[in-house]
């Protein structure tokens, strides 16, 4: 079991630069999510750290050691992939068995590894089943019991799940949580589009962005502290609100005045110098009530969606601004091209100053 580090690893294809100046230090034991836009190179990360890529600048450490010339099969380290692709003429047992065969691995020891990673997975009663007459979600973890055996210092993860449908994948995601809860010395690296997971899942989640990392931390910290716009609207679904404005009276308590005609109260303190700064305020659709009062935001609702727990309010766009979005708790029926006054708590509205939060200038 094993620590990662990374400093400046870069990715370059010819001249084209994928990712650079990436620097994460993964400690023992921890579970590790990328997220990220499509082609923001979190496969390329995970290829590169399993050997699979050369990396082509910058070190990388497993345990102290550097690595980046060692082979993929001599780094300790099991990838599962989205397309698991198990030998379909063998059983659940064979297939599970193959890397530790190859690894010229004893009878006893083999049987032991085998028996072991079904318990963990529950694939106990399948073990003489061939892949054909598993579901997507039994072959998944078969993938997965192949990794395990092979008892890896580091699992990576390219998107295990998103070949299953969605009730599988909820009850297959739980089932990861277990098995990490199982192997709590194990380091994972995890890869996902699904904003669900990778909440339920990382102990840290790192945004990549833009060839580098955009952010790093708890998946609450990226929640209630994003560092720039980008990770504020890529964490949370809806995404976040970003309206423009001007800062209008500063010290503990921020007020922003709004292009759309609204007013901001923000808990972020300013200075006198942030006198007529032009910011963005963030505020999360789950964040806006309505209100009598002082508005942050009134428009006419275009459409509502009632998921039944919530109901989505669509604003009617203004201006070149971008779609205000609300998520009210509970059913709201008739909202709709009816005009509506929001606000938030000071708490919850975030300030950004050329796409970076305010809160962390210091
Ligand atoms: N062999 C290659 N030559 C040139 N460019 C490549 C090569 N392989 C990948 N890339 C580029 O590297 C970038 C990162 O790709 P990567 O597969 O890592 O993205 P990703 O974040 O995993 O995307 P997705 O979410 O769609 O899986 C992409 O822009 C891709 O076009
Ligand atoms: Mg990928």
């Amino acid at each position: 079991m094993a620590d990662l580090k990374l400093v400046n690893v870069e990715k370059a294809y010819g001249e084209v630069k994928v990712l650079a100046n990436i620097n994460l230090d993964i400690k023992q034991g921890e579970l590790i999510v990328f997220v990220g836009p499509s082609g923001c190179g979190k496969s390329t990360l995970l290829r590169m750290i399993a050997g699979l890529e050369r990396i082509t600048g910058g070190t990388l450490e497993i345990d102290g050691t550097l690595v980046n010339d060692v082979p993929p099969a001599q780094r300790g380290i099991a990838m599962v992939f989205q397309s698991y692709a198990l030998y379909p003429h063998m059983t659940v047992r064979e297939n599970m068995e193959f890397a530790l065969k190859i690894a010229k691995k004893s009878k006893d020891e083999i049987a032991a590894g085998v028996d072991k990673a079904a318990r963990i997975l529950q694939l106990t009663p399948y073990l003489d089943r061939l892949p054909k007459a598993l579901s997507g979600g039994q072959r998944q973890r078969v993938a997965i019991g192949r990794a395990i055996v092979r008892d890896p210092k580091v699992y990576l993860f390219d998107e295990p799940l998103s070949n299953l449908d969605a009730a599988l994948r909820v009850a297959t995601r739980i089932e990861i949580a277990q098995l990490k809860e199982q192997m709590p010395e194990s380091t994972m690296i995890y890869v996902t589009h699904d904003q669900v997971e990778a909440m339920t899942l990382a102990s840290r989640i790192v945004v990549l962005a833009g060839g580098g990392i955009s952010q790093v931390g708890s998946p609450l910290q990226l929640y209630e502290r994003p560092e720039n716009e980008f990770v504020a609207q890529f964490i949370g679904s809806p995404a976040m609100n970003l309206l423009a404005g001007e800062v209008v009276e500063t010290g503990p308590m921020t007020v922003i005045r709004l292009e759309g005609g609204g007013t901001a109260r923000s808990a972020i303190p300013t200075q006198v110098s942030d006198l007529g700064m032009k910011v963005n305020i963030g505020v999360r659709p789950e964040d806006l009530v309505e209100t009598m009062d002082q508005a942050i935001f009134t428009g006419e609702v275009e459409i509502t969606e009632a998921l039944g727990e919530v109901t989505l309010l669509y604003f009617k766009r203004q201006g070149e601004a971008a779609q205000v979005v609300a998520k009210l708790p509970g059913i709201h029926a008739g909202l709709r091209h009816r005009s509506v006054a929001l606000t938030a708590d000071p708490g919850k509205v975030h300030l950004f100053h050329k796409g970076r939060s305010l809160l962390y200038r210091h």
